[in-house]
């Protein structure tokens, strides 16, 4: 049977392929975007898990929104106010293509920071969108151009990704916040803010959501998938009443609804007063990680690659100096280290001044040690063959 003309346009995802080669036990990775197995909570989890068993009515069909202890516990938790709701999905994966399926039709304008979090560029794609990048730096996206193209394009959706970003590990100025907030009041424009990193803030102070300072323009994309573990596929969509309910009216003919067993794990786990030790933890973990690597970067990439310093998420942006990526993440794998070049986050025109993703909370500190030094050793090959 012929697939669709959209789905035919899609690329096959290079990360998935990369990740396939990347669980060779012989290669590090510092390619996918995969939280610390030894990180997940597992004493919680194995408690919670426990509880389920004499509870036949979890696994009864259920209501599209959510569990509706869980869906309490959210509303007061994110502070939600009497004009907004939230339904839960599986992962903020799923709540992007319901956004997509219930409010783009074909070339719908949808702007997003470029580089860009490829999940939503293959969903935007899918949804047979018109997609316009905007140039992001470490501040977050150049002001100037989003308000040029709010100006210029009928532009319905700004997806953005302010804290951590994906890939590049920035987080937006509160300049930025408000600025962007204003553009989007004033152009009439969705913010949909996906925040999947800003939990794993390890240091810093936080910054005010974005879509807090437009609430009625907004939709919050949150995920349970980077502080807890992402095989439970637990996200959730906040915004508007009358926005969510034509998101519900998706989900049901999408899947009728999350699955619930999973959704009272998840409130168990978050109500389990260990769970505010179990996020601190996390937080070090990955904090210590990330300076492991940022001080062997710092010493010995300095003379051919730099980045910017981040205060959270999960991945470094190191932009290597005259470098073709797209070779050296190639050359790279036979070296047995996997990374994502930068040529992937982009769709359409990419930048000369290549870079690399690295994410640092996969590998142990001895395999991000033997990864990196590999990685410089391939580097150099490829500057001075
Ligand atoms: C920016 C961004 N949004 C959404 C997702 C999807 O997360 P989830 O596991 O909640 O579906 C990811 C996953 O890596 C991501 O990086």
């Amino acid at each position: 049977m012929k697939i669709t003309t959209a789905l035919a346009k899609v690329q096959p995802s290079y990360i998935r392929e990369i990740l396939s080669t990347a669980n060779r036990p012989e290669v590090i990775s510092f390619a996918g975007g995969l939280p610390e197995l030894q990180s997940f909570p597992m004493t919680l989890i194995n408690e919670a898990l426990a509880k389920l068993h004499n509870q036949p009515a979890l696994f009864q069909y259920a209501n599209t929104e959510g569990y509706p202890p869980l869906l309490n516990f959210c509303r007061a938790h994110y502070a939600l106010d009497d004009t907004q709701t939230a339904l839960i999905c599986n992962g903020s994966q799923q709540g992007l293509d319901l956004i997509a399926r219930a409010f783009i039709d074909p070339q719908d304008c949808v702007a997003l920071q470029a580089p860009s979090y490829l999940g939503a560029l293959q969903v935007f794609d899918l949804a047979q969108a018109q997609i316009v990048s905007i140039n992001t730096d470490n501040q977050g996206p150049n002001l100037a151009e989003l308000e040029q193209c709010f100006a210029s394009n009928k532009v319905k959706i700004f997806y953005a990704v302010p804290d951590f970003h994906n890939p590049t590990g920035a987080c937006w100025s509160l300049h930025t916040r408000k600025r962007v907030a204003q553009l989007c009041r004033q152009y009439q424009v969705t913010l949909l803010e996906d925040v999947p990193y800003r939990e794993l803030r390890f240091s810093g102070e936080n910054l005010p959501l974005v879509s807090s300072l437009c609430p009625e323009n907004s939709i919050v994309l949150r995920s349970f998938s980077k502080s807890i573990a992402p095989g439970i596929r637990l996200g959730l969509v906040s915004g508007p009443k009358a926005w969510l309910a034509a998101l519900v009216k998706v989900k049901q003919g999408a899947d009728l609804h999350t699955n619930v067993p999973m959704q009272a794990l998840l409130f168990d786990i978050l109500t389990h007063t260990d769970f505010a030790n179990h996020s601190q933890n996390l937080k070090r973990r990955y904090r210590d990680k990330y300076r492991h690597m940022a001080n062997i970067l710092s010493s010995d990439f300095a003379s051919v690659a730099d980045f910017t310093p981040i205060e959270g998420g999960m991945f470094i942006w190191l932009k290597i100096r005259h470098c073709d990526t797209d070779a050296l993440a190639r050359e790279a794998l036979l070296e047995n280290v996997a990374i994502v070049p930068s040529s992937v986050f982009f769709k359409g025109k990419i930048p000369n001044n290549s870079a690399i993703r690295l994410n640092f909370t996969q590998a142990s500190t001895a395999q991000i040690e033997l990864g990196l030094k590999r990685l410089l050793k391939v580097i150099m090959k490829l500057q001075h063959p």
